[in-house]
């Protein structure tokens, strides 16, 4: 193994968003708890972009900008209904969020404005996409967002097709707000990386979207519901757990290459998990995760991350399964465009070394004198 395989402990750039600090997260400086117990996705969306929060006038600007570019137009509809439905859904946002610069007169602009334009524009339409595919692939009618709700109301409402609870829209909210950046993750480096080539927002953020696909990554909440399901009562969770341990088998939601005494998010997912259980009258997934962290915790030292609660969360929310990691996607898109633009402000190639490992010395050998 190289030395510098998984970058681990490498710093491979600066920023002034969001930083974790002996597990204290924050963004722009602000502790994470203070944001996700005071703030909402939109003044978040604009402290990212901005740096300071938005005071009451601006707050109500950008929430209504949020907004109007939730509704898309019906020509990229008509191109979007002709994607297969059948493909997962992080396929299609993959594939629909490039389609959506043919239609964005800026999309080869790479000015600041442009790129600010851009990137209040993905952040409002991320999540009508993510919905718009499910009723798509449902067969029902696409839904078109209120005017005056917020993006976590709009996204409930859009995917349902019923104005959602007020608590499950402050649940969700929260949840945009706990998942809205991330240093330099994976899929933000791979952002930064194409961004830095002065390739162009939208294959950014298709680069992006490929990289939190992954189960080590974003992908890791869906799998942790299939893991929850299979398990399917809590008397059978620590059975179910200690066999997968012994199989060495890694648990998806546990474990973190950054935090060491445990994600500061995972409190919030932990306790939005229990409410919604109680509220829903079925405590049973929340109970099942409880049981899989303790054992995990005791018998592998490893403590939930992000995408552990986020699971039963959006379970109780009544999310698709499927839909969990592009539900990630329509938060992270903000620190995704934050990140762009300021990597854009005081840009150089990010193009690191390789260490070889290699054998040397080689000859090419001609076809016909090569053994099998
Ligand atoms: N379950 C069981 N064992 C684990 C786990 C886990 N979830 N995570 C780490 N380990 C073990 C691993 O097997 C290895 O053991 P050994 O040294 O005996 O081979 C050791 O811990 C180090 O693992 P690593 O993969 O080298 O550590 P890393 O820093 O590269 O991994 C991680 C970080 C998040 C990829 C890893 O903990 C993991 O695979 N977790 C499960 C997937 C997951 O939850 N991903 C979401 C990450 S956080 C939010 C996000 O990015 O979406």
């Amino acid at each position: 193994m190289g030395v510098e395989d998984g970058l681990e402990g490498v710093v491979a750039g600066s920023t002034s968003i969001c930083s974790i600090d002996n597990d204290v997260l924050t963004f722009r400086g602000i502790d994470i708890h203070e944001l996700a117990e005071n703030a909402l996705y939109a003044e978040v969306v604009y402290l990212l972009f901005w740096g300071s929060l938005p005071n009451e006038s601006k707050l109500k600007n950008f929430s209504g900008e949020l907004i109007k570019h939730a509704k898309l137009n019906s020509e990229v509809w008509d191109l979007l209904k002709r994607f297969p439905t059948k493909s997962s859904p992080m396929e299609w946002l993959r594939t629909a969020v490039s389609a959506l610069s043919f239609y964005d007169p800026d999309s080869m602009e790479n000015s600041p404005e442009a790129n600010l334009r851009k990137s209040i524009k993905l952040v409002g339409q991320m999540s009508t996409l993510v919905a718009g595919f499910h009723r798509l692939r449902m067969g029902q009618k696409l839904i078109e967002p209120e005017r005056d709700q917020s993006l976590a109301w709009n996204f409930l409402y859009m995917l349902h097709g019923k104005k959602p609870e007020e608590l499950f829209v402050k649940v969700f909210d929260t949840c945009l707000v706990l998942h809205a950046d991330h240093e330099l993750n994976a899929s933000t480096f791979a952002a930064r990386v194409t961004a830095a080539t002065l390739s162009d927002m939208y294959s950014a953020i298709t680069s992006a979207i490929g990289t939190l696909k992954g189960p080590l990554h974003g992908g890791a909440n869906e799998q942790v519901m299939i893991m929850l399901e299979k398990i399917s009562d809590p008397s059978q969770a620590k059975k179910f757990i200690e066999s997968a341990l012994q199989n060495k088998e890694r648990i998806m939601g546990f474990g973190h290459r950054v935090y060491k005494n445990g994600d500061p998010r995972a409190s919030h997912l932990k306790r939005f998990s229990e409410l919604l259980g109680k509220k829903t009258g079925n405590l049973k997934w929340y109970e099942i995760s409880t049981i899989v962290d303790e054992v995990v915790r005791q018998q592998k030292k490893l403590l939930p991350n992000v995408d552990f609660y986020s699971a039963s969360t959006y379970h109780y929310l009544g999310i698709p399964t499927d839909l969990f990691t592009p539900v990630f996607a329509c938060s992270r898109i903000a620190g995704w465009c934050a990140h762009v633009m300021e990597q854009l402000s005081h840009n150089r190639l990010i193009r690191p070394r390789a260490e070889y490992l290699g054998p040397r010395n080689q000859h090419y050998v001609p076809l016909d004198q090569r053994s099998l």
